[in-house]
């Protein structure tokens, strides 16, 4: 197949999330598999605009499937925001011959790689971010493994709980969306979920299945916030008002970005990092790769980020029939 870029650029950008190296390192290979030259831009679009880049070649990215992280480093710029930024950016692109770019991240990185093709630039988009709030994707890159890195978290947190007959306020990432903390909460058996998509009847939602639980017999209780709900320590402070229970609050953070990545994250970035390469080499542009019915399909990146991801209401209607919210 003859390829319509010969040198492209990749580059991670936002916040990391595991499998980003195996789609890196899958991008770097499909290139060579089409003898297109693939160079790594590290640190993000400030990587591009200050021509921080290495050739990497087949084994340059051995190995890689495994490592959490991104080996290309990760950073939003704030350079890269100014029309005067994309431009250094693009004089970089032209400097390095590199005539097009895959980014890997979240809706931020697609509007920077929009911006680059307004300059003549072929760009693909991959979705990766633990928050899986990509709207145009049914799933992102890192998710899997931080739902896992969250319940493995908890289900520690569960074991003192228990011992010391507390309740547990667990808060966890998600950025706006509560995906994350939806799925955990479902995960670990959890006695309360609040996300920031569903409005909250504290009476109801948290402090009745407490009760409830409690008259069932168990002593111990584990309410998990999602970030985007706001402060995990009001939350405990109210339960502890209303109940007397001796709460602890655990704030997971950055612990859920990292560790190896979850078979699912290694597959699926390998199969979107060569999507991606695929679609550059035939010509294609401004595009991002997603997953769709457990199809891998590809939409134009304006038309992506005007979509709308809702919280998976099925899901959602599970775990209040499960745990007994809002009854
Ligand atoms: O988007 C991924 C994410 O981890 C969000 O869940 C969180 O809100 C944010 O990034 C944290 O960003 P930072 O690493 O800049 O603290």
């Amino acid at each position: 197949m003859e390829s319509a870029v010969r040198r492209i650029g990749v580059l991670t950008s936002g916040g990391d999330a595991p499998g980003m190296n195996a789609a890196i390192r899958a991008v770097a290979r499909t290139c060579v598999h089409l003898g297109i030259e693939c160079v790594g831009v590290r640190r993000g679009f400030n990587g591009l605009i200050n021509g921080d880049a290495q050739v990497l070649n087949y084994y340059r990215v051995s190995g890689l499937t495994r490592l959490g992280g991104t080996m290309l480093y990760s950073a939003r710029s704030e350079e890269f925001r100014t029309e005067a930024g994309i431009q250094r950016a693009v004089n970089t692109c032209k400097l390095l011959g590199l005539d097009g770019v895959v980014g890997i991240g979240g809706d931020g990185t697609f509007r920077g790689l929009h911006d680059l093709s307004r300059h003549g630039i072929a760009v693909i988009g991959i979705p990766g971010t633990i928050d899986n709030d990509i709207a145009s994707s049914s799933y992102t890159i890192g998710y899997d493994t931080a739902c896992n890195t969250a319940v493995e978290c908890i289900d520690r947190l569960q074991d003192t709980m228990q011992s010391h007959e507390r309740c547990s306020v667990v808060e966890v990432m998600g950025h706006r969306a509560g995906h994350l903390a939806l799925y955990v909460g479902l995960a670990c058996g959890a006695t309360a979920v609040l996300i920031p998509e569903k409005p909250v009847n504290f009476e109801e939602d948290v402090i009745e299945p407490i009760r409830r639980a409690r008259l069932a017999g168990r002593t111990h209780f584990m309410i998990i916030v999602a970030e985007g709900v706001g402060s995990s320590y009001e939350v405990a402070a109210k339960i502890k008002e209303a109940t007397a229970l001796d709460t602890r609050v655990t704030v997971l953070g950055h612990i859920q970005r990292g560790g190896a990545p979850s078979a699912r994250d290694r597959v699926t970035a390998t199969h979107m990092g060569y999507t991606a390469t695929m679609l550059l080499a035939k010509g294609q542009t401004d595009r991002v790769v997603c997953l769709q019915n457990d199809e891998y399909v590809d939409y134009d990146i304006n038309g992506a980020l005007e979509m709308k991801k809702g919280i998976d209401e099925d899901k959602y209607t599970v775990m209040r029939t499960i745990i007994g919210q809002g009854r």
